[in-house]
């Protein structure tokens, strides 16, 4: 039997860090031997909220860090396809159709699109991030995706790529798989504790930061702010050192005795912290090495990136 065929990726804002690995990534990696998996860098996307020239320079670097990011974590191109939104022509083609089968107050009632807006600082929401969602229909639509791994702020945009598809195959003919959302991990806290990780708030901890870097935000990071002393009772929920503690280091045991000692003002942060700062950098360091590889061999993403296109574009034409 054919495999289903996934879709799902980026868009070229920055690095990716320990909450895309969380939320997106590691699950993209397990993925990748039952699916046909294919990852859009959406540049076309950024465009939406960041139209600036500034901006648009920064996309072609943006673009390769995303995709070293990727082999990093364990993305293998040659059993996924990577690609570049912009380089394949008919997903404009494609989504000036789909704006016909689109009414304006419906997208007008995605909150996200409101978020998004209001995130960029913009006063009036410009036409072209009204259809962000009808443009991710045509990433989803045209090489025929089955299943969308997405973040819950995306699902009602996978939920109008439904509709468009139905609509479509109704006036056309069965054309189009119906494509289902595929639910993702929760976002990861951000060093900050406050919301979610994110480059822009200055919280994260990225996949390339290096042994010295990775030391210098853990031991900076928010603990319970009502413990002011190392022989204390600390709180260990929502305590973003054991939230990563949970999600980063394999040693389940040290990390149960952890909490305890923590719960009972026997150990200190700075002890807490410093064995995080071990866990994370044995969990980075697979993926470091996996870099310095891919990273060595000169013209290798673009490589990757032009045969990802080359295939997309071959289903696209089609
Ligand atoms: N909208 C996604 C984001 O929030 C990126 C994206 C663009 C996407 N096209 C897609 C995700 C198609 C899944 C499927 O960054």
């Amino acid at each position: 039997m054919e495999r289903k065929r996934i879709l799902t990726g980026d868009r070229p804002t920055g690095k990716l860090h320990l909450g895309h690995y969380t939320g997106s990534l590691r699950k993209r990696v397990e993925l990748q031997d039952a699916y046909e998996c294919l990852f859009i860098i959406a540049d076309l996307h950024m465009l939406t909220t960041q139209p600036g020239k500034e901006k648009i320079a920064q996309v072609a670097n943006n673009a390769r860090d995303i995709v070293l990011d990727y082999l990093a974590a364990g993305i293998d191109p040659e059993k996924s396809t990577i690609f570049v939104q912009s380089a394949v022509p008919e997903t404009y083609e494609l989504n000036l159709f789909f704006e016909m089968l689109v009414s304006v107050p419906r997208l007008e009632r995605l909150p996200s699109l409101k978020e998004m807006a209001r995130d960029a600082n913009l006063e009036v929401m410009p036409f072209g991030l009204l259809g962000y969602p009808v443009l991710q229909a045509a990433d989803i639509l045209l090489p025929r995706a089955h299943l969308v791994p997405v973040g819950k702020d995306n699902e009602a945009h996978v939920e109008l790529a439904r509709e468009i598809a139905k609509r479509f195959n109704g006036l056309y003919g069965e054309i189009f798989p119906i494509p289902e959302v595929m639910t993702e991990g929760p976002a990861l806290v951000g060093t900050d504790g406050e919301g979610k990780m994110s480059k822009s708030r200055g919280n994260a901890i990225f996949l390339s930061d290096d042994d010295a870097t990775v030391s210098r935000r853990v031991m900076g990071m928010y603990t319970d702010p009502q413990r002011i002393r190392a022989d204390m009772p600390g709180r260990v929920e929502d305590n973003p050192v054991f939230i990563y503690h949970d999600a980063f280091n394999p040693n389940a045991e040290e990390v149960a005795d952890l909490k305890d000692h923590y719960r009972q003002g026997r150990v200190g942060d700075v002890e807490v912290k410093r064995r995080l700062v071990a866990a994370i950098n044995e969990f980075l360091e697979p993926m470091r090495e996996r870099r310095a590889q891919y990273g060595s061999r000169p013209g290798l993403v673009d490589d990757i990136l032009i045969e990802g296109i080359r295939r997309v574009r071959g289903t696209a034409r089609e």
